[in-house]
């Protein structure tokens, strides 16, 4: 079998060309065994499978949060909202207790849910798989919700290293 080509880019140009996909935002939260509440935006989040309910995300090996992650067994994505920049932006950069507060509840699993997210996944994690510099989370979803009015609020989308609303065309 073929081998890949070197590629003909550096780290920028394939930063942008990636850029232009447009992506939702989440927070990915789960809880360490300290009982500490941990959370990282995360635009990585994917559909995999119908059924079983299957998602996808993943976390650079970088992250401060991966070894909390690396080996809890339940996390939840919390799909955030056009008004949750704040969110995104807290979970993104924040050193020290990112929920401090932050309004959420415990799921079924005890993970917690940010209140207002769009829609949330409380998920088992299935399997891992080391890639490159990332490590991609599968997670089986075991329960799901939409907020009621999820469709008037729209979602928060990334693109090209901006934040967007959506509007229909
Ligand atoms: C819009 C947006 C999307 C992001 N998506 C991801 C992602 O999918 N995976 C990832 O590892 N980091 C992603 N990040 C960066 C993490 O949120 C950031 O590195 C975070 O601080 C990691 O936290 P930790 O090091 O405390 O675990 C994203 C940041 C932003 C602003």
């Amino acid at each position: 079998m073929k081998r890949a080509a070197q590629p003909n880019f550096d780290a920028v140009a394939f930063r942008r060309a990636l850029g232009e996909f447009a992506t939702g935002v989440t927070v990915v939260t789960t809880c360490a065994p300290s009982g500490r509440l941990i959370g990282i935006t995360a635009s990585s989040f994917n559909s995999v499978s119908l059924s079983p309910p299957l998602v996808l995300w993943s976390l650079s090996s970088r992250s401060a949060s991966m070894p909390v992650f690396r080996t809890n067994s339940h996390y939840v994505v919390n799909v955030l909202a056009a008004s949750q920049l704040d969110l995104c932006k807290r979970f993104a950069t924040l050193k020290g207790d990112r929920f401090e507060g932050v309004a959420h509840a415990a799921g079924d699993s005890g993970m917690p849910v940010l209140d207002g997210a769009l829609a949330w996944f409380e998920c088992h994690n299935r399997s891992r798989y080391e890639e490159g510099d990332h490590v991609i989370f599968v997670g089986e979803v075991e329960r799901c919700g939409v907020r009621d009015d999820a469709r008037q609020v729209g979602p928060l989308v990334f693109q090209s290293g901006e934040f967007h609303t959506v509007k229909p065309l």
